[in-house]
């Protein structure tokens, strides 16, 4: 293929991308979205192994069918409630691709210019140490995120010291790697640093700041990305690595807001880390309620909001709970949606799991809108939320404490589903349960909201 067509053909790609993240912004067009970038990526895989850059087109068929096959399984087999950690390993796919090509990059490459080897070799050391924070900050992270490993915070001693050396270390290494002094030497050095770095970075990170985490690491995997398109010259490899690398700073700089934590101490994995002291306060009794009495308190309500969280994914409750809107509103009542930013386990989870059921995008609301409607409310259904609708998060000492959360006590009546008494993600007690005004509806919520369901 010409030169012409190729680049046309990344330019094409290109368009295509950024088209597909702008339709990933909204739900209705989420779909296109995701078929602008299908298409993109089709174009960019041919376009690239048609270009002289590639040989060996044998081993790349086999390795692409291999890869290709073992894709479609995990995405077919994948839960949804599994996606955040599938998403974390395949980011750890990104960090580790960077890495190899980094020293592939090194071993064999042509002769250069002395400025231009600079250069080269500026990018191949960048490239090698983003892409190594990357492979195990994602592992780490999935291994949290599965619940293979505890996802509270490390808070080894002087813990942002050890930050710093590695940076510093890293700094060093890379004025001697490029001076020529210690070549693959000071690569495999600092290689060893990003590792450890990376680990330590997200292993210091509690649970409840996981989501910023999450789409940090997204980012980082598209600096990695984008550093390897500056080693191998490949222009749409930089400009999707930007685009991956920029979309996920923005996402982590939303989710910051949402969660109130400081951007730049997040970048540093210095947030989250507190120790925290286990408190055993007392909360008093909880009152617990059946199906029915909560299907007679839905039919007396006019105004209900169902805050929904992790628990409605891991039950598979968002299709009972999509009928009883219906027929609550075939009542003419006024049902609404109370969706957290970080609720689930990944951005927009609430929502993908409220579309897929057909419940009515103009009634999901995002917390900031439904936030103050509350007080006016008659029921709220909190279904398999915790976290989110905490309040000890308005209290100082907790690792939730300062995340704004949704003001679900100010109703008349709470109905939480849930299997147990036990904490949310963040391991922090919910005094909520034991306020006057709330109801605990225990068992699988998938259950509880079909028994309602049929007392309705
Ligand atoms: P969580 O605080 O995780 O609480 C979910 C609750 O659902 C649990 O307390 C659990 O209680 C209940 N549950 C689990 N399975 C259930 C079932 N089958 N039936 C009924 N209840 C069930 O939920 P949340 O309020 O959505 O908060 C999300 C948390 O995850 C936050 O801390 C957030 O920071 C973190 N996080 C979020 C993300 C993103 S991007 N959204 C990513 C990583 C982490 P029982 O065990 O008693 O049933």
């Amino acid at each position: 293929m010409s030169q012409g067509l190729i680049t046309a053909a990344y330019i094409i790609a290109a368009i295509l991308f950024i088209a597909s993240l702008n339709g990933l912004s909204s739900q209705e067009s989420a779909k296109r979205g995701n078929y602008f970038g299908i298409i993109g990526m089709i174009i960019a895989v041919i376009a690239t192994i048609a270009s002289s850059q590639v040989s060996g087109l044998g081993y790349i068929t086999i390795a692409m069918a291999v890869g290709a096959g073992i894709g479609v399984r995990l995405a077919l087999k994948v839960e949804m409630t599994s996606m955040p950690e599938l998403i974390a390993i395949l980011h750890s796919f990104v960090g580790l691709a960077a890495t190899f090509i980094g020293f592939n990059s090194y071993l064999d490459h042509a002769v250069l210019a002395p400025a231009a080897q600079t250069i080269h070799d500026v990018e191949v050391f960048l490239g090698i140490f983003i892409g190594a924070v990357t492979f195990t900050g994602s592992i780490v992270a999935y291994c949290k995120l599965s619940g293979k490993i505890n996802s509270a915070a490390l808070s080894l001693p002087g813990k942002n010291w050890i930050n710093i050396a590695a940076v510093t270390a890293a700094a060093l290494l890379l004025v001697a790697f490029v001076s020529g002094d210690l070549g693959l030497t000071a690569l495999i050095i600092m290689t060893v640093i990003a590792l450890a770095f990376g680990w330590h970075l997200v292993a210091s990170i509690g649970g409840a700041d996981m989501p910023v985490v999450v789409s940090m690491l997204n980012s980082y995997s598209g600096w990695a990305a984008a550093a390897t398109g500056f080693m191998l010259a490949n222009d749409l490899l930089i400009i999707t690595g930007a685009l991956v690398g920029s979309s996920g700073a923005i996402l982590s700089y939303i989710m910051c807001k949402a969660m109130n934590r400081s951007f730049v101490s997040v970048i540093l994995g210095g947030f989250g880390t507190e120790t925290f002291a286990q408190g055993d306060q007392e909360y008093g009794e909880h009152h617990e309620t059946t199906a029915q009495e909560v299907a007679a308190s839905l039919n007396a309500a006019k105004n209900i909001i169902i805050v929904p969280g992790y628990g409605m994914a891991v039950a598979q409750a968002q299709y009972p709970v999509a009928e009883i809107t219906k027929r609550l509103r075939a009542k003419g009542k006024n049902v609404r949606f109370g969706i957290h930013p970080v609720a689930g386990r990944l951005p927009g989870h609430m929502n993908v799991l409220l579309a897929e059921s057909k419940v009515p995008y103009d009634i999901v609301l995002e917390m900031d809108e439904i936030n103050e409607d509350f007080p006016e409310t008659d029921v709220v259904l909190v279904i398999g939320a915790n976290d989110t609708v905490n309040p000890a998060a308005n209290e100082p000492g907790t690792p939730i404490s300062g995340m704004p959360v949704l003001s679900v006590w100010e109703a008349e009546k709470v109905v939480v589903f849930k299997r147990s008494m036990g904490a949310g993600y963040a391991g922090v007690q919910n005094p909520l349960f034991f306020k006057d005004n709330s109801e605990m509806l225990l068992g699988d919520a998938k259950a509880s909201v079909d028994a309602i369901l049929a007392s309705l």
